[in-house]
């Protein structure tokens, strides 16, 4: 079935109980068993499973083409997952370009626990064949790259991955899984904010992990998830299932919306790049061709005149938001080096745009005017 079918019917069917067609949320945190000890229905506890819980693992699973999922309270509790499943001494490839909160939780926090890691541009991939090490034990891509919109060649990375005896982690974020599908590149696991795209209303705070088999990775994964207990709410497990719903139809309008806001900004005077892997410019866009069907909705800019003049176009704009996060129906503008550490290496005239779902005409004269004459 097609991703949008799958999207609507891939959580859950009509509730047996009562016939309700939108399924109820579930605040029970224990469940009954029979006379005989046995669980009727394989719920426990809460934070071992629960029935809205479940219901997005299961969507999830299924929209990325995986064996199972985890969902968790964030992003960042899913990717910890990932890294805590790992032992001291393993050692991690990670890209240059990467979320900030990723290189933060692998610098602050795990450096102390014995990981140890290494940052490469994974434009190129060869680099992450020189960066693996006998004890390395994951790679960790994201791409596109937030903030500079890196792309990296997953197939390929996945190949080196595992050839140097190491698995494959792909935050899947910013493309979701209408966009790309790394299980099916051979990544191990797919990671997910689904308080971006898959919640898509930017009112729930969200993270998953989808693996493409359920092996001794994901059975440790799992036991992170469940023993730590940075498990999803079940309200917010309702609101990021009833996001996913829409979630295609979403994907396609910010596509489009965002192509065209690209296509306007990368002619005009006052733009000296633009970062969208759906330009032909792009110098990941033949990768990007290949592995998305989809180029999403994240655009950055970097403006002319540096720091000054980028912070003077976010001031002006009227439409845009400015705000940080991504992924809902308003469009959000946000000066990057200013909210990440000062080492991140984002450029100071680069200006991140989330391009929402409002029509993409008001959205470029809305950016014409806060860019000047
Ligand atoms: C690509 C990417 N990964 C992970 C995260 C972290 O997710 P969360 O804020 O849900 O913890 C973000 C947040 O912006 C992100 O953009």
């Amino acid at each position: 079935m097609h991703a949008d079918t799958l999207a609507v019917h891939g959580a859950h069917g009509p509730d047996a109980a009562t016939g309700a067609v939108a399924p109820a949320i579930h605040l029970s945190t224990t469940f009954e068993r029979a006379a005989d000890g046995t669980l009727p229905h394989g719920f426990l506890y809460a934070r071992d499973a629960n029935p809205n819980r479940a219901a997005l693992e299961r969507v999830l699973t299924t929209l990325e083409g995986g064996a199972a999922a985890a969902a968790f309270s964030s992003g960042q509790a899913a990717t910890m997952a990932v890294f805590q499943s790992l032992a001291p001494g393993d050692h991690v490839v990670l890209p240059e370009s990467v979320y900030y909160g990723t290189r933060k939780l692998m610098d602050q926090v795990f450096a102390r626990w014995g990981l140890t890691s290494s940052c490469v541009d994974m434009r190129d991939a060869e680099n992450v064949a020189r960066a693996l090490r006998v004890e390395s034990r994951l790679v960790w891509m994201e791409t596109p790259s937030n903030p500079l919109l890196a792309v990296a060649d997953i197939a390929r990375i996945v190949e080196l991955a595992h050839g140097a005896g190491a698995v494959c982690a792909v935050d899947n974020t910013w493309a979701t899984p209408v966009g790309q599908k790394p299980l099916a590149l051979g990544a191990d696991l797919v990671m997910h904010s689904s308080t971006k795209y898959l919640g898509g209303h930017g009112d729930v705070m969200g993270g998953a992990l989808v693996a493409r088999a359920d092996d001794d990775l994901f059975q440790r994964v799992r036991t992170v998830q469940t023993a730590g207990g940075a498990i999803a709410a079940p309200f917010d497990c309702w609101l990021v299932v009833r996001g996913i719903k829409t979630l295609p139809h979403r994907v396609r309008v910010h596509t489009a919306n965002a192509l065209a806001v690209s296509q306007f900004l990368e002619s005009h005077p006052r733009v000296e790049a633009v970062h969208y892997p759906g330009l032909s410019s792009h110098p990941g866009h033949a990768i990007a061709a290949r592995q998305m069907s989809a180029f999403g909705g994240m655009v950055s800019i970097q403006v002319r005149g540096g720091r000054d003049a980028a912070l003077a176009m976010k001031a002006r704009v009227r439409l845009f938001t400015r705000a940080t996060s991504l992924g809902g129906p308003e469009s959000l503008i946000e000066h990057r080096a200013s909210v990440e550490s000062p080492d991140s290496g984002t450029p100071e005239n680069l200006l991140r745009l989330s391009i929402g779902l409002e029509h993409p005409d008001d959205l470029i004269a809305d950016l014409d005017q806060a860019l000047g004459p």
